[in-house]
This record gives structure tokens, C-alpha cells and sequence, in this order.
């Protein structure tokens, strides 16, 4: 190649600009603090020149879409991965039906906001929308780095979280509710999600929304996602019955499996697990 030739392909590359559905990857221009915890998984590309590409929509929730990104630097196919980027809603579509019950316990720094949010009004709703993505951020961090099987936590950039994508290829993995366990491996599932749900209560809390909808499936794995609710099960006033649901949910689509999975008994050994770690 001449230097002409180089010089040419350099230019090219230099005014490359993003096109309708893409933008300069959001990694450079976050603090250490809204990144995941170190180390930093090697499959995270970090290149500034790197670009986000809306790659669709994997599916609308209640209170937050989630699309599939890819972050590359174009032309280098070996620095390219997918993300799963979680937008929580600001606007009037967006439903927080669960704040009240969960939000007990908690405070928020400014009065203003506390009364927005408590109005409903455009800005309430905006401020709640942050709030849920950072909630869920932090509770993603600190289970990664307990070791529960959750995705791994990218990036939170205001209303959006980046985390890793739970799937094959551009294929998100199934939910526990639409896989079918028989025998051992339906077994296997039950044991991997007790132990999710202990990790939990070791930390001192409850999931809060949990069923089989908020498991994934990857490869005989089970991930553990939405966790922007996560309970105190001791400073929430709900916080045990919470937890009792969490578990009458799983234990419950667990038996329709043929699986002897008791919800006393599953509750009982998490409240040792979380009182143990207190007293
Ligand atoms: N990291 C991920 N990788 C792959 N798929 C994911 C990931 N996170 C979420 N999903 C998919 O997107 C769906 C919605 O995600 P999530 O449950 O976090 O959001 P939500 O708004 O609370 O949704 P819902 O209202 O259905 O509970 C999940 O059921 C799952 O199918
Ligand atoms: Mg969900």
C-alpha cells in the first residue's frame, strides 16, 4: 500500500461519522464511578473510536425498554461486543406502580425531588426514572462482585444502564418460564436458584420481583436479572414478605416441574441467612 493509499484509508476512518441508529460509544465520557467493577471483563470494548449500534429491540417492560447494542470500531471486527442496554422510561407510558412499597426505607437527597416524584408530575417521573437505573446499577454491581450470577454491569449513563447481553449471538437467552425442566436438570434449577436467592440474603436482601420471568437460561446457567427493587429485608417494613413471595413464586413454578421445592423451608434458611450475617 502506498502512503497515498494509507493516508486515503486514515481520512476515510477519521470522518467516519455515526449514522441513523448509532452514536460514539458512551465508555470514554463516564466517570470511574458510573462504570462496572474492576477488573473490567476483557470482552468489554473501551476504544474511543468505538460506535454504538442499535442492533433493535429485544423487548418492552413495564417501567424500562431493553434493546441490543453493539459497540465496534469500525473496520476492526475484533473489537466488537453486544450489550444490553436498559432504558428506563420518563415519560407518561412508563407505570412505577412498585415505587411506594419498595421505596420505604429509603431516602432521597432532595426535597424538591422527593415532591416531584411524589406528584408524579414530568420532572417527578424523569428524577424516578434515574433513580430506578441507578438503583438497579449498584444492586448489579455489588451481587457481581458477591459472585451471584447477574449480568455484568457496563455502564449507567442517566436513565440508561449498559450490562452484559445474556444470550446466543443476537439471541437473547430464554426466560426460566419459557424453558420446560424435567428430572436432574429441572433439580439443577431449583439448587442454582436457592443459591441466587442466598447470595441475596447474605447481603441482607430479597430480589423483590422475582419469578420465573426475571431468570434467564444460558447454557444451563441461571442469571438472575431485574433488580432495580431490591429489598432491605430487615430495614423494610416489607422486606420478610417480600421475601416470602420471591419464594412462593419460584417454589411454585418449581413444583409444576416435579420438583420438591418447599417455600417454608426455602424461607426459613434465607432469614438465617440474613439475620446470621448481622447477629
Ligand atoms: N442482560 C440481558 N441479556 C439478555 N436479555 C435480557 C437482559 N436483561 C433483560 N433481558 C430481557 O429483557 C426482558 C426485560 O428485562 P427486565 O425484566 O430487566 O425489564 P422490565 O422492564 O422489568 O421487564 P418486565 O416488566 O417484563 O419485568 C427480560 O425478561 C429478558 O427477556
Ligand atoms: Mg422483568
Amino acid at each position: 500500500m502506498s502512503f497515498f493509499d494509507e493516508s486515503v484509508e486514515s481520512l476515510q476512518f477519521s470522518l467516519f461519522e455515526p449514522g441513523a441508529g448509532q452514536r460514539w460509544s458512551t465508555w470514554p465520557s463516564t466517570t470511574p464511578t458510573e462504570r462496572g467493577p474492576r477488573p473490567h471483563p476483557d470482552w468489554i470494548v473501551t476504544s474511543a473510536d468505538a460506535v454504538d449500534t442499535e442492533l433493535g429491540i429485544v423487548k418492552t417492560g413495564k417501567e424500562a425498554d431493553l434493546f441490543l447494542l453493539e459497540r465496534a470500531v469500525p473496520d476492526r471486527p475484533d473489537e466488537s461486543c453486544l450489550l444490553a442496554a436498559k432504558r428506563y422510561r420518563g415519560t407518561e407510558t412508563s407505570d412505577f406502580h412498585r415505587s411506594a412499597a419498595y421505596q420505604e426505607g429509603r431516602r432521597m437527597r432532595n426535597t424538591r425531588d422527593t415532591r416531584a416524584v411524589a406528584r408524579g408530575s414530568a420532572h417527578g417521573r424523569a428524577v424516578a426514572a434515574g433513580q430506578w437505573a441507578g438503583a438497579e446499577f449498584v444492586a448489579l454491581c455489588s451481587m457481581w462482585e458477591r459472585g451471584v450470577p447477574v449480568p455484568y454491569p457496563v455502564q449507567i449513563s442517566g436513565t440508561e444502564v449498559l450490562m452484559e447481553f445474556i444470550g446466543d449471538g443476537n439471541a437473547a437467552a430464554p426466560r426460566l418460564a419459557e424453558t420446560r425442566p424435567r428430572g436432574d436438570e429441572a433439580t439443577d434449577r431449583f439448587a442454582q436458584v436457592a443459591e441466587i436467592l442466598r447470595g441475596f440474603a447474605r447481603a441482607g436482601y430479597a430480589h423483590g420481583d422475582l419469578s420465573a420471568y426475571n431468570l434467564l437460561v444460558h447454557r444451563e446457567r441461571v442469571v438472575v436479572i431485574d433488580l432495580p427493587q431490591l429489598v432491605d429485608i430487615a430495614a423494610n417494613p416489607n422486606g420478610p414478605a417480600m421475601l416470602q413471595r420471591d419464594c412462593h413464586n419460584v417454589c411454585e413454578w418449581f413444583r409444576r416441574q416435579g420438583v420438591e421445592a418447599e417455600e417454608d423451608e426455602l424461607f426459613a434458611d434465607l432469614i438465617g441467612e440474613a439475620f446470621g450475617s448481622r447477629w
